[in-house]
């Protein structure tokens, strides 16, 4: 590969743009970075720094090193059926998508290729993404470390064996969801008991970050802190109390099969 690699996004969407963002703030980037979507306007965004955009997915996988398909699982098969007929070498094939395997990959292409399967998770967008990488035996290391790049440039990456992949969804890739509702719902609940509104929601966050902090460098496990928090008789145990008696670790692991499942699921669809 040239000193620069170029590296195609296939789908403009939200991943895609949390992903060109973090790239596009990187003064280091290794990346001459590409993107197409079916509605080319939402691409323009990218124009003025330099990102080049194409009308269609062919041009744009012949111009890349790298391609990196931002689409749905659902519109895998035409993406990937398109590049089938068309005469590309010697790329380095990137999926996003929930429960496609590096292998369906391969099979939609007609032939075994490089590729490298990822999660990432849309805090990505603020450079505090966490990002799971796994790829098929044709990925060597120095290309690998460099497909990291995209990801290590914006948050933190971690490796797996490729069976893990659908479980860490649950972990980190959905599952910023599941820290909004629980923002949402401690906002609503003091709004609700009368906090003014103003700067509530900054506070809210602050808490939050600072209990990932705490979990972070204190050398406490998760449920000594809970211990060092609720004082005997006090109002926190007596919150916990609720949580427990309404079982919410088993109401967050069913949430969590949940996910798993459908990734499974998405995975023998598409
Ligand atoms: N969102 C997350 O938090 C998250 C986290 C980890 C992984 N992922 C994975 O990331 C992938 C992308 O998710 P997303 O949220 O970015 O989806 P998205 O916002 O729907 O982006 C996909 C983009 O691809 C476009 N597209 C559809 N068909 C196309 C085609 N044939 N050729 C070119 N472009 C096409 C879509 O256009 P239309 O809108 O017109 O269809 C859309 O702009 C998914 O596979 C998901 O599993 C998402």
């Amino acid at each position: 590969m040239n000193d620069k690699v170029k590296l195609v996004f296939i789908g403009a969407g939200n991943m895609a743009q949390a992903m060109i963002t973090g790239l596009l703030k990187n003064e280091k980037s290794p990346f001459s970075i590409g993107v197409t979507d079916y509605y080319i306007e939402k691409c323009e965004q990218f124009r003025p720094f330099g990102v080049r955009i194409f009308d269609n997915n062919i041009a744009a996988a012949e111009w890349a090193d790298m391609i990196v398909f931002a689409i749905k699982p659902q519109q895998y098969e035409t993406v990937l059926s398109e590049l089938r007929h068309a005469a590309l070498a010697d790329k380095v094939y990137i999926s996003i998508a929930a429960g496609i395997s590096t292998q369906s990959v391969c099979r939609r292409l007609g032939k075994e290729v490089p590729v490298i399967r990822v999660m990432p998770n849309t805090p990505l967008l603020m450079g505090m993404g966490s990002t799971a990488l796994c790829a098929n035996s044709l990925v060597d290391d120095n290309v690998f470390a460099i497909a990291e790049t995209i990801f290590s440039s914006s948050g933190m990456t971690m490796h797996l064996p490729e069976s893990k992949m659908n479980a860490v969804i649950a972990a980190t890739g959905s599952a910023p969801a599941y820290i909004y509702l629980i923002i949402k719902a401690i906002y609503d609940e003091a709004v609700a008991q009368g906090v003014p509104e103003d700067g509530l929601m900054e506070n809210i966050c602050q808490m939050v970050k600072g209990s990932a902090e705490m979990v972070l460098r204190s050398e406490d496990a998760p449920e000594v802190l809970i211990q060092k928090v609720c004082s005997p008789g006090g109002t926190t145990e007596r919150a916990m109390q609720t949580f427990y008696e309404n079982k919410l670790e088993d109401i967050i692991a069913d949430a969590m099969r949940a996910c798993t499942n459908r990734a499974e699921e998405l995975g023998k669809l598409y």
